[in-house]
């Protein structure tokens, strides 16, 4: 078939890393018999310095008219980029929420999963790592803190910022059926993650989601409040199948389930609307600090490229041969630096790939 992919290279080690992505895709599409045609869209830094904004609306079409968007990271150091002395809306960020609005990329999936390969890079104690870990976190991603109204005003000398957080019920159930599909394909159990001690916005969050597992009898629903779920992942990460949860704490927890997996560079993860179509990208972001040095990990790109083929074109066995290459080179011994460990091979962003898509075949 052929594979319409827009692609956000981006910033920082963007461009590196998205690059091996497009590498494996090109060698998995020569295997099977696919087509990979690609559209460079700019979004980010790269569009501020060409067009002066993160994200163009012609880069919103582009976007649009492919089935699916493969991206690296977007972003610079806040300290010394020029890109952070413009406002807010003008940063690199702002495209990356502008799109994931424009597309109504709702369900983000960001699956954090221990691969016995990397279990010395993970910072728990052997004891609670035992058994390993699969989990998928569902993440809102178009409404709640992120894109609720906010202001900032000074009266009478005192500067007063507001941010608001707010869900209707339609948001949250489309959220939730999805986190109960994807329960169903894995091992039947949601954690649905809120803070309904506190927030109304949690009270009708735990209301609606128990409403759509009504209609999941086969799948076990608990809930969970937020500071006790951070506590959690490091205690007992098995316990987790599905975590379903709102925009900013979902932002949260994923940071660090990703972390205690060994790194952030082997997360991949896949932003979705009602449609086929998604976004891809690593959890990582931009890490401009090893950019252009040829050592960033490019696995979590490979494995959100691979989510793509999952997802947007149903190429399940594609997706799988592509896992499968990952977990190979990692059994083989090869790491980048960041899950580095004693008696493995060190090697750079271009070898991974290219080991990688030796595997495929
Ligand atoms: C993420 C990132 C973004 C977010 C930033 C870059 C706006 O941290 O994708 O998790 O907060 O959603
Ligand atoms: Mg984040």
């Amino acid at each position: 078939m052929k594979l319409n992919i827009g692609v956000i290279k981006g910033d920082g080690i963007g461009p590196e890393i998205v690059a091996e992505a497009m590498k494996v895709l090109n060698k998995t599409g020569q295997v099977y018999g696919h087509e990979m045609n690609y559209t460079q869209i700019l979004m980010g830094g790269a569009s501020i310095d060409a067009h002066g904004i993160p994200l163009t609306d012609e880069a919103v079409s582009q976007a649009r008219a492919s089935d699916a968007v493969l991206m690296g990271s977007i972003g610079g150091d806040a300290k010394t980029s020029p890109w952070y002395k413009l406002e807010p809306s003008r940063r690199p960020e702002a495209g990356l929420l502008k799109i994931r609005k424009a597309l109504n990329l709702f369900a983000n999936l960001r699956p954090a999963v221990l691969y016995d390969e990397l279990k010395g890079a993970c910072p728990l104690k052997e004891e609670i790592t035992q058994g390993g870990f699969d989990m998928m976190i569902m993440r809102e991603l178009t409404g709640g803190l992120y894109f609720g109204e906010r202001s900032t005003e000074e009266a009478d000398g005192i500067l007063t910022a507001r941010d608001t957080l707010t869900y209707n019920e339609e948001e949250i159930r489309r959220i939730a059926k999805r986190g109960f599909d994807i329960a169903m394909k894995r091992r039947k159990k949601v954690t649905s993650v809120d803070k309904a001690n506190v927030l109304d916005s949690s009270r009708l969050w735990r209301k609606i989601v128990e409403e759509v597992a009504a209609e999941y009898p086969g799948v076990e629903l608990e809930h969970m409040l937020v500071d006790n779920c951070a506590m959690q992942l490091v205690k007992d990460p098995g316990q987790f199948d599905v975590i379903l949860t709102e925009n900013m704490f979902g932002d949260i927890l994923s940071d660090e389930a990703s972390m205690v997996t060994g790194s952030i560079g082997m997360l991949a993860s896949a932003s979705l609307n009602e449609s086929r179509f998604g976004l891809y990208e690593p959890s990582g972001g931009s890490a401009p600090d090893i950019a252009g040095k040829g050592i960033a990990n490019p696995i979590a790109t490979i494995l959100s490229a691979a989510m793509m083929l999952k997802f947007s074109f149903d190429l399940d066995k594609e997706a799988e041969a592509i896992e499968k290459a990952v977990g190979q080179v990692l059994k083989d011994g090869y790491r980048t630096i960041d899950i580095m460990s004693d008696g493995k091979t060190q090697i750079g962003t271009r070898e991974m790939g290219d080991k990688i898509c030796a595997y495929i075949s």
